[in-house]
């Protein structure tokens, strides 16, 4: 209990957007409130443009980008703020996915002219799943949008979740105005400024005089309408129901202008969750208990070529942290200490002496873990909730160069310890299928092998639909099915069964043959 303090002023989340939405925009404004940069600028885009696909330099830049910035920690107002980045394209979502494990809460940002998009909808499944809560920042009012009701009943139709705005715009793009902000009763007036903050009006309540003379009789009457229209159709904003994940309160503003942005982290401080207990096989660890533990969420492997160096991001989930402690690696039993954590403030990082639930710590690694590890201060715990996907595209991956087998190998299992994709090996032919949610990752796989392990391979095609993790309780069953399909019958990295179904139709007539079989999308189950 030592520790609560601590705990209580921590706020760990993730932005999460469609590309372009503009996340990074507003994490760059949040850190300019935090003090922990001092112009707009400072924080670069780590998402590789569209048209750079095939550009390794690119690439490269994106990884190096993304460890500086993979955990921006900061103050503000006494709250200890981490936000953990998320890759910006599509082709690593398996890497946001597994994030988003580590977070307590979730910003969503949506453009007001194009709603909510393919990638968000994917995320706030994830989001769903986990119960995680969510606040909405509808960005972009100084261009042309959408009419602010027709967004919500999208937002709520789309991401199926209530939503109740708790901040209203007045006017849109070249008639915007300001933001009323239902949750403190404030009127902020829009001044196009990216480095400075909104001009506030001091006001009672909407009702007061003052907001005619701010933005004009027909504006304040509309304002007036909105407003009591929101309160007829959308119940009290609920704290509970937010920490929940079931109701998402919505803010709007322009990141780029740093409008309704001081609102929505002055909201966001106050009713974000500081960290929750996290549930292990063993049991639910909450994050006032003394005893350490903590769980590797990300790695970021051979930053420089020339050394192995990786970096093991944990996420610690109770008790405290201390450099020099001895803890324990679950998985291998063996015992660790760790001379140079480093934490992330701002975009610099340093060596920690100490660190609190709800904190990341980056871990200097020479291989020793993957992701999903768990390190304690001697029990027995394994945490769980970081599952893997189905990926979307498979190819076999074929060794063109005899004389460095071995490389290829240690290349292989060192990229699928980092999670840049999955491996199955065919149990049937015992050929290797890497697995990824896009095409850009078999591009990123090839070049690094070459690059780092000195490895050259190449992509053979393979046309499968799914892999599916199936389990029985009928052993006779799950032989039979595996003699059945042996062709297409694999492991993943961790010896459990997998079904490598080459169409639908193939998955349903299989599901309807073998009903004591049960066929799963994701490694946890
Ligand atoms: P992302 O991380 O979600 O992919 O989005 P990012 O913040 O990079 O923003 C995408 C584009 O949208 C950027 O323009 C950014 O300047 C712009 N943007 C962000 N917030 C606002 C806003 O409130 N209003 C307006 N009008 N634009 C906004 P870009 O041209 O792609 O990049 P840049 O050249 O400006 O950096």
């Amino acid at each position: 209990m030592a520790n609560n303090a601590e705990i209580q002023r921590r706020r760990t989340f993730a932005i999460i957007s469609h590309p372009d939405a503009g996340k990074t925009t507003l994490t760059e404004k949040l850190l300019l409130f935090g003090g922990a940069i001092h112009v707009a600028g400072a924080v670069k885009s780590n998402k590789i443009k569209k048209t750079a696909t095939s550009d390794w330099m690119e690439i490269e830049k994106q990884r190096g980008i993304s460890v500086a910035t993979s955990v921006m920690g900061f103050e503000y107002e006494g709250y200890k703020i981490n936000i953990l980045d998320t890759p910006g394209h599509q082709d690593f979502a398996e890497d946001t996915y597994r994030t988003l494990t580590a977070v307590d809460s979730v910003i969503i940002v949506v453009d007001v002219a194009k709603g909510v998009e393919m990638q968000t909808r994917k995320l706030m499944e994830v989001c769903r799943m986990r119960n995680t809560p969510v606040i909405i920042f509808v960005n972009k009012l100084d261009r042309e949008g959408r009419d602010p009701f027709d967004i919500l009943d999208e937002l709520e139709a789309e991401l199926k979740i209530n939503v109740r705005p708790l901040s209203w715009p007045i006017g849109i793009g070249a008639r915007f105005k300001g933001v009323y902000n239902i949750f403190e009763n404030t009127l902020d007036l829009f001044t196009p400024d990216k480095q400075r903050v909104s001009e506030r009006v001091e006001i009672e309540d909407v009702n007061d005089a003052r907001v005619d003379e701010a933005i004009g009789e027909t504006d304040a009457e509309k304002l007036r309408e909105d407003l009591d229209l929101i309160e007829g159709v959308y119940p009290e904003f609920d704290e509970a129901e937010y920490l929940a994940g079931k109701t998402a309160p919505v803010f709007f503003g322009s990141a780029l202008n740093t409008f309704g942005v001081k609102e929505l982290l002055d909201c966001f401080v106050k009713i974000a969750p500081s960290p929750r207990p996290v549930v292990t096989e063993e049991r639910t660890v909450n994050p006032d208990e003394d005893a350490f533990s903590g769980f590797i969420f990300k790695i970021h492997a051979n930053m420089d070529p020339n050394h192995r160096s990786c970096i093991a991001f944990l996420k610690i989930c109770s008790g405290k942290f201390e450099r020099n402690a001895v803890y324990k690696h679950i998985r291998t039993g063996k015992p660790l200490k760790f001379s140079a954590p480093t934490a992330f403030m701002a975009q610099k990082k340093s060596v920690v002496d100490e660190a609190f639930p709800g904190d990341i710590v980056g871990l200097p690694d020479t291989g020793n873990f993957k992701i999903g590890d768990t390190v304690t201060g001697g029990e027995m715990l394994h945490f769980k909730g970081l599952p893997s996907f189905s990926p979307e595209m498979f190819k076999y991956i074929e060794n063109t160069d005899p004389m460095k087998s071995k490389q290829l190998e240690k290349g292989i299992q060192q990229l699928m310890d980092e999670g840049v994709a999955q491996l199955f090996t065919n149990t049937f032919n015992g050929r290797k299928i890497i697995g990824t949610v896009g095409q850009l990752q078999f591009e990123v796989i090839q070049y690094r092998l070459l690059h780092e392990y000195g490895a050259a391979c190449r992509w053979e095609p393979i046309s499968l639909y799914k892999a599916c993790w199936i389990e029985s309780d009928d052993k006779d069953a799950l032989e039979a099915f595996k003699k059945r399909k042996h062709q297409f019958m694999a492991v993943d990295r961790q010896g459990r069964d997998v079904f490598m179904a080459d169409s639908n139709y193939v998955l349903q007539m299989a599901r309807n043959d073998f009903p004591k079989i049960t066929f799963h999308f994701t490694s946890e189950f």
